[in-house]
């Protein structure tokens, strides 16, 4: 069974943009998935549209059979783990606060304003910054921590919600090669060895190719390659950073296009 599945996806943004243009794509389990792509190509939006942060103009988005509607996002959207370029921490808030708000939607509302968490919140918060190797930060302020240390009670605050699959919008893009590999390393690992399923959006090409499963080739709003790491040439990348007009057909196979 698929994790995610796009359906005949169109966005157009209120404004006309249309940021995504009929893309189908089925996420797999086990699969270090990696979205790849200039800046502008749509990205962000895919992962958007896949935790129902966006809706689509046209066509369906599934996470595990489920059709994404208005009466099933709350439950859906907690199932999947979301990590920021930025972190998106509260810097005022020790880290333990902050990674137990992954837990925050597994609670009522009124025990969410309150901020009453359970027994069971804290063990699986204390699980998920152990899992992260940040056991020893727990109580410190989360803007006393360096970046990479920030974007791994990121990483924690997403493990805590005991997702299905969690999507990284350029996780690493505020990070230095050294954190950057850190970072991509733990991602790499949840997937591997606890079985999360991971997408990341990345726009570096060395990084999808070092620890990518699968890499999407996304520009203009179209996918324009999937495949194998190995599959993606230097001429496909050249294709996929310079091509000018959008696309008229997904391309499927790297040789397709090195051959075009
Ligand atoms: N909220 C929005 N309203 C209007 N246009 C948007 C919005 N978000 C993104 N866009 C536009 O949609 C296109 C794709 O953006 P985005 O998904 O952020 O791409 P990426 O993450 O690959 O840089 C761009 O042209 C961008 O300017
Ligand atoms: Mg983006």
């Amino acid at each position: 069974m698929s994790v995610i599945i796009l359906d005949r996806v169109v966005k157009t943004y209120p404004n006309g943009t249309r940021a995504v243009k009929d893309i189908d794509l089925a996420i797999e389990p086990g699969h270090f998935t990696v979205i790849l792509g200039p800046s502008g190509a749509g990205k962000s939006t895919l992962l958007r549209l896949m935790n129902g942060l966006e809706k689509p103009s046209e066509g369906t988005v599934s996470v595990h059979d489920t059709v994404l509607g208005k009466k099933n996002l709350r439950a859906i959207r907690r199932e999947v783990g979301m990590v920021f370029q930025q972190f998106n921490l509260v810097g005022r808030l020790n880290v333990m606060t902050n990674v137990l708000t992954g837990r925050l939607a597994y609670r009522s509302w009124l025990g969410s304003v309150l901020h009453l968490f359970r027994e069971e919140d804290f063990r699986i918060a204390q699980a998920a910054l152990a899992r992260v190797d940040l056991t020893e930060k727990a109580w410190v302020r989360a803007d006393q921590l360096s970046g990479g240390q920030q974007q791994r009670v990121g990483i924690a605050r997403a493990l805590a919600q005991r997702p299905r699959v969690i999507l990284a919008d350029e996780p690493v893009a505020s990070l230095d090669p050294l954190t950057s590999r850190e970072v991509l390393d733990l991602l790499k690992g949840i997937c591997q060895d606890d079985h999360i399923p991971v997408v990341a959006n990345l726009h570096q090409v060395d990084y999808a190719r070092e620890y990518a499963d699968r890499v999407i080739g996304v520009n203009s709003g179209r996918v324009v390659f999937d495949g194998s790491p190995d599959q993606l040439t230097d001429a496909m990348v050249d294709e996929l950073y310079q091509r000018a007009a959008p696309v008229k057909e997904p391309l499927h196979e790297a040789s397709t296009l090195a051959h075009a």
